[in-house]
């Protein structure tokens, strides 16, 4: 059996507060209900996953280390971090791998520190405002890249 590309996903502070974190902005959705559904979805595409969330720039910043050669893909919420975290973007950068950035909301209709992210110009696609199902579009982006097309005879 030839072995599926390990794709990350990596979600940052406070989404393990999901469900009932702000829910006008953010959804009734809880982290444990996305993983699942991630889950399926990766399945479903011929992807294996692993699925991981940290309120700790330290702690994400060295799951992204031990990552690098193994993780063929990252699916990468940085939530806050992704607004002012140099370290997660070149910790994300040394991986050479691409990189999909999700955000449950849409950050350009929000407050203006929002709009800029560390993250955006080094990945290969961003999705914004889709709520959970960004997750499910950037596992499918990656999928397109890593999952070899089945050859039509
Ligand atoms: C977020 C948007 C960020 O601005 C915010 O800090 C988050 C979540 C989103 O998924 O919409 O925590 O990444």
């Amino acid at each position: 059996m030839t072995s599926r590309p390990l794709v990350a996903v990596l979600n940052g502070p406070n989404l393990n507060l999901l469900g009932t974190r702000q829910p006008e902005i953010y959804g009734r959705t809880t982290l444990a209900d996305i993983e699942r559904r991630c889950r399926v979805v990766a399945q479903e595409l011929g992807l294996d996953i692993e699925f991981r969330q940290s309120n700790h720039e330290g702690v994400l910043v060295e799951h992204i280390q031990e990552l690098r050669g193994a993780a063929a893909g990252f699916v990468v919420n940085a939530a806050a971090y992704t607004h002012t975290s140099v370290a997660v973007r070149d910790a994300l950068a040394a991986c050479d791998a691409p990189l999909v950035e999700v955000h449950l909301s849409n950050v350009y209709a929000r407050e203006p520190f929002r709009h800029h992210s560390y993250l955006s110009d080094i990945a290969l696609a961003v999705i914004t405002g889709c709520g959970p199902l960004g997750y499910e579009f950037a596992l499918s982006a990656l999928a397109h890249r890593l999952v070899p097309a089945p050859t039509l005879s």
